[in-house]
């Protein structure tokens, strides 16, 4: 039976993609740091956005300044919040043609450049829900590169979810952009929480996944943030960051080790499935 409008806006809206590094099944951990009280929120890495939609369907009022650098990801949001209707009719057509025939569909779809927007927007899903492990990964050309997933019967349109989140970024109080991250920090204040979730500093060559946009991060921006991370302390704010548990990193953040937990987490990015085993990774405090 078809779910009334009124319905399917009462259910929790959860990331429209799968995101590499996303925070979905760490929330229960991240939740028990966060601090009981806090005026605005600041998330500057957003991704499939975890962390931003638990924060809502806690408190849908709260004032949250969002954004990431990745434009294909920012466009997503958008189009969510401004054309689901449309973007919905677009992804069940991706969804009947590939049904049809899953791997020439699919190479089609990688292969194509569409121009207009919706198209734009229902080809990243489409491909996330449908590609190897729902990785966003691109070539240094900008070029998603990543191979058809195994998947009997991916749900690649998940209207009820899509309509959630658009009603949820309808909000006056959501701002998302496509910027860097020091732009979305300007204007936090004492008292904001802020949650920086940047692409890991590897622990090892192997490991190297920096690859969300076709500039990848490196040890400079990891410098950067960690500036951006004291200048945020000194005014007050309550700061917040993930990141691995590398030499770089603890020697960065060496003055805050001590409001530093480590934390055990399951990540699915290595290719071979016998290294995709747990491991630690860091979330630094400041409070
Ligand atoms: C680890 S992911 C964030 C995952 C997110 N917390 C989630 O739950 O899905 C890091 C994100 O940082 C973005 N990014 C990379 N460089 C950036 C920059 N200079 N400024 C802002 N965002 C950046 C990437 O596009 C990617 O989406």
């Amino acid at each position: 039976m078809k779910q009334s409008y009124k319905q399917l806006l009462s259910f929790s809206p959860r990331p429209f993609v799968k995101w590499a590094g996303g925070k979905r099944q760490l929330m229960p951990t991240l939740s028990k740091y966060m601090p009981k009280k806090f005026d605005s929120y600041f998330e500057p890495f957003l991704g499939g956005g975890a962390v931003m939609f638990y924060l809502i369907a806690q408190t849908p009022k709260l004032e949250c300044f969002t954004s990431d650098l990745n434009s294909d990801l920012i466009l997503s949001y958008i189009t969510i919040r401004d054309r689901v209707d449309e973007l919905i009719s677009a992804l069940e057509l991706h969804s009947s043609k590939y049904f049809k025939n899953p791997q020439d569909y699919y190479y089609a779809i990688r292969e194509s450049t569409p121009k207009s927007q919706i198209e734009k927007v229902s080809r990243l899903i489409f491909l996330n829900r449908t590609c190897f492990n729902g990785l966003y990964r691109v070539n240094s050309k900008g070029k998603f590169n990543v191979p058809l997933g195994k998947y009997t019967n991916p749900n690649i349109v998940n209207e009820d979810n899509l309509i959630a989140v658009s009603h949820a970024l309808k909000s006056k109080t959501i701002s998302i952009k496509c910027q860097d991250f020091t732009k979305t920090l300007e204007t936090a204040q004492k008292n904001d929480l802020v949650y920086l979730d940047p692409p890991y500093q590897p622990v090892s060559q192997s490991s190297n996944f920096t690859s969300y946009t076709n500039d990848s991060f490196g040890y400079e921006d990891q410098e950067r943030l960690f500036l951006e991370f004291q200048r945020l302390d000194s005014k007050g704010c309550n700061v917040m960051l993930s990141n691995s548990k590398s030499e770089e990193v603890l020697d960065l953040f060496e003055d805050y080790l001590d409001k530093t937990i480590e934390i055990s987490a399951n990540r699915f990015i290595n290719s071979d499935s016998k290294k995709r085993t747990g491991h630690s990774e860091l979330l630094i405090k400041n409070y």
